[in-house]
């Protein structure tokens, strides 16, 4: 399969293009400016093809399809998350979330869909988030991106479901990633987050590419529309 993996240089984009690459995929590697990050990553895990496409400017949005091609895969994992509470947000950074987070996801499906759509086979994953269940005082709009891409999930999983395109959600809860590493090195803070998470850890970058190569793979080929928590807990 021919994988495109958005924001894969670093935390769980990575561990899903390396897991994909470890299966015998075609995997091109995506962030938003650094080349030479995304080059040093195709390197390191193997992958196919680097590519830059700042997913909050729509032209870059648009140009992307036309540098990788099409794909049989596309996983949406990309996204920003600005903590800040809703009071005090400032437009910029709900913008930002809605561009990179809502946007940039509708449009690269419509960019990618139609060649699966022709060949009768494809795969689209959305990264969401335990937010999408959970109240948190500084992520509303964070959380409201990610409900909203959820709904978009459902309604396109019907709808491409005839022409055998898949299309479901891997909500994550507190995983270790560059993004979360100044919480998470601080002891009573990475304790206070782990007494939130029934199983009583945090998890790890290649649990989420575990359910994302699941819904990809022949044992996922009957589940679309879904949303796969993979929070040890933390949204119930
Ligand atoms: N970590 C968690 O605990 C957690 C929990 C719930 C959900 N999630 C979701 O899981 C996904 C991955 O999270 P993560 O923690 O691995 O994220 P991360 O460490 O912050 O990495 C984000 C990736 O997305 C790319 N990216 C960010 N802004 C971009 C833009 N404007 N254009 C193109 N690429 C952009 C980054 O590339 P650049 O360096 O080029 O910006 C990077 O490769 C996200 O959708 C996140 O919301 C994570």
């Amino acid at each position: 399969m021919k994988v495109l993996v958005t924001g894969s240089t670093q935390g769980i984009g990575k561990a899903i293009a390396a897991a994909f690459v470890r299966q015998g995929d075609e995997v091109i590697v995506h962030c938003s400016k650094d080349k030479a990050k995304a080059e040093r990553v195709r390197a390191e895990i193997g992958a196919a093809l680097a590519v830059t496409a700042d997913l909050s400017d729509m032209r870059e949005v648009g140009g992307l399809y036309a540098k990788t091609g099409a794909a049989d895969c596309l996983v949406l994992n990309a996204s920003v998350q600005y903590k800040q509470r809703w009071e005090e947000i400032t437009e910029e950074a709900v913008d930002r979330q809605l561009a990179v987070n809502i946007k940039s996801t509708i449009f690269l499906m419509q960019a990618y869909y139609p060649a699966m759509k022709e060949r009768g086979f494809g795969r689209i994953v959305t990264l969401g988030s335990v937010n999408q269940r959970r109240c948190h005082d500084e992520l509303s709009v964070y959380a409201a991106t990610k409900c909203a891409v959820m709904r978009l999930v459902k309604n396109l999983a019907k709808e491409c479901a005839p022409f055998g395109v898949t299309v479901n959600n891997v909500s994550p809860g507190a995983i270790e990633t560059p993004r979360n590493a100044d919480v998470l090195c601080d002891k009573a803070r990475r304790r206070a987050v782990e007494d939130k998470i029934p199983l009583g850890r945090l998890g790890t970058p290649e649990e989420c590419a575990a359910a994302v190569l699941f819904l990809c793979g022949k044992e996922g080929a009957y589940i679309t529309g879904a949303d796969v928590s993979v929070d040890g807990g933390m949204g119930l």
